[in-house]
């Protein structure tokens, strides 16, 4: 992938490092998703996930080197590995489709590092094992990446003797994790421009940096600033513990302060908002109303002061306009009495490609919505399909129906009707709660015989106005393990019980890859 001189190259790792938050777990329809809208925002590298982890990552970092990667004007395709063969044989296997595929191998390098995690070993076997994996990556790829794991607290005179013997041993690019976000700029800058000037301009350097000091964006800027040519970021800035770098911040600083850092990225800045909101939507990971760039709050004032400012020109408090990151208001496009082919154009307008079967799905819970919405808006259609992708055809449950009963007087039932699609029949159960979403989840609980327990809660309009979508996301822990579910409706209980059958749902799939079909339970 080429890039204007000065330019800097945008790695996505929000299918990778992002996907690592605890509670987030993406199937390959998901991924595929987010990944379709990181080749609209035209980030240069896409990391799909790390293949030995999982059967499921290795399928679906596979399936966007198949599909998005060789896409005219794809981005990269990268894969994450140890430096171990097995691993890299298995990334080198997933990307093998890509028009550009790339090998991202790690190993640790500071000593508590290699200490803790690498049974004490020794600075050469360190470097004797980073060679020798450059080297094996080279055999899958041209374009092979390498990171001395928590570069920020290695010795430097041994980061530089591995970074030396990377290069020589073929890796295309030296990324530089702050793995632990302990670096603080002026001093990131320093190191970056240091091993810039010992790699030469054959070789990329790349950051990559953690958000634990709130630095990961600042730390990244300056790394650009001392001649870094890569910037490793999530969408949201999601990641382990405190994040990654975000993606929209440091995208938008380097288009706002081009002046100053003359530094352009090739992203499409008006995607950003339909990315935030899309990693939003899948991962279950909500924004701060405050957060930069694609907060709820980014572009509104609120004090009369400001307000009378942007009236009269609205350069007095923005620095950027909300249109350049895709966040002006949302336009009206589909009413009660639009059919299925004004339906379907909106959608591949918005750049959506859905199979029959989805679209099919989607119209119908578009129509639904009609009935119980005046206007639907791009943001509503968007909310709609993310919510259809999330429904897969083999989700061993279905929602027919919801009633729900009671309230302050009353005690609170519902009662829902599932179809179990391995029985091939319904299933009518109830439940009491202490409320009414309490009472669906119970029932939900009985009807499919998977005990899920609540962890988190979320529910956000998505759009403004009174008959606004509901759009919920939870996390339900099953036999240990977390899984996150999305649903949406004018109804915030319908919402919430979509929620809740999307992580059973979810659960039921991974017990399925080892057991056979899930029986319907019967009262
Ligand atoms: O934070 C880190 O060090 C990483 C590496 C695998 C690049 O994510
Ligand atoms: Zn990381």
């Amino acid at each position: 992938m080429t890039t204007a001189s000065g330019a800097v190259r945008i790695f996505d790792t929000t299918l990778r490092d992002g996907e690592q938050a605890p509670g987030i777990s993406l199937d390959t329809k998901e991924k595929l998703e987010i990944a379709e809208q990181l080749a609209r925002l035209r980030v240069d590298v896409v990391e799909a996930g790390f293949p030995i982890t999982s059967q499921g990552d290795f399928e679906a970092v596979r399936a966007i080197a198949d599909s998005v990667g060789t896409q005219p004007g794809a981005p990269t395709i990268a894969a994450l590995a140890r430096c171990h063969p097995d691993d890299i044989a298995r990334a080198g296997e997933s990307v093998k489709p890509a028009t550009r595929p790339r090998i991202h191998v790690f190993l640790s390098t500071s000593e508590v590092h290699r200490t803790a995690m690498l049974r004490g070993a020794s600075e050469e076997q360190v470097v004797a094992q980073a060679v020798d994996a450059v080297r094996r990556a080279g055999t899958y790829s041209d374009d092979v990446e390498f990171s001395p794991q928590d570069a920020t607290r290695t010795d430097e005179g041994f980061l530089r003797r591995v970074i030396d013997a990377v290069v020589a041993a073929g890796a295309t690019t030296v990324n530089i994790p702050d793995t632990v976000g302990y670096a603080i700029p002026h001093d990131f800058g320093r190191l970056v421009g240091d091993v810039v000037a010992r790699v030469g301009p054959e070789v990329t350097v790349s950051v990559h940096c953690h958000n634990d000091l709130g630095l990961a964006v600042a730390n990244s800027l300056e790394a650009v600033r001392n001649g870094a040519r890569q910037v490793e970021v999530a969408v949201n800035g999601i990641g382990e513990r405190a994040g990654n770098c975000s993606l929209e911040e440091v995208v938008m600083a380097l288009a706002t302060r081009e002046d100053l850092l003359g530094s352009p990225t090739a992203v499409r800045t008006p995607e950003i908002a339909r990315a935030s909101r899309l990693v939003t939507t899948l991962t279950g990971y909500p924004v701060q109303f405050n957060k930069a760039v694609v907060g709820r709050n980014a572009f509104s004032h609120e004090s009369g002061i400001h307000q009378h400012g942007v009236l009269a020109d609205r350069l007095t408090y923005e620095i950027m306009r909300a249109e350049d990151v895709g966040v002006a208001g949302s336009t009206i496009v589909l009413g009660k009495h639009s059919g299925r082919h004004a339906f379907v154009r909106q959608l591949d307008e918005m750049g959506y490609e859905l199979s029959a079967d989805e679209t099919a799905r989607a119209f119908g819970r578009f129509k639904e919505l009609a009935d119980r919405k005046v206007e639907i808006t791009d943001t509503d259609l968007e909310a709609i399909v993310a919510d259809e992708i999330t429904t897969a055809a083999d989700d061993a449950f279905e929602l027919e129906s919801l009633q729900v009963s009671g309230g302050t007087a009353a005690a609170p039932t519902a009662t829902v009707r599932l179809r179990s699609r391995d029985a091939g029949a319904v299933v009518d159960e109830s439940s009491m709660g202490d409320g009414m979403v309490d009472a669906a989840c119970a029932a939900i609980r009985r009807a499919t015989g998977v005990e899920a327990r609540l962890v988190s809660f979320n529910v956000a309009a998505v759009t403004g106005g009174i008959d606004a979508l509901g759009d919920v996301t939870i996390q339900a822990e099953v036999d240990g393990q977390r899984f996150t579910g999305r649903g949406v409706s004018t109804d915030v209980v319908e919402a919430s019980a979509r929620a809740y059958l999307h992580a059973i749902n979810k659960s039921v799939r991974l017990r399925r890859r080892s057991a056979g079909p899930v029986p319907l339970r019967t009262p």
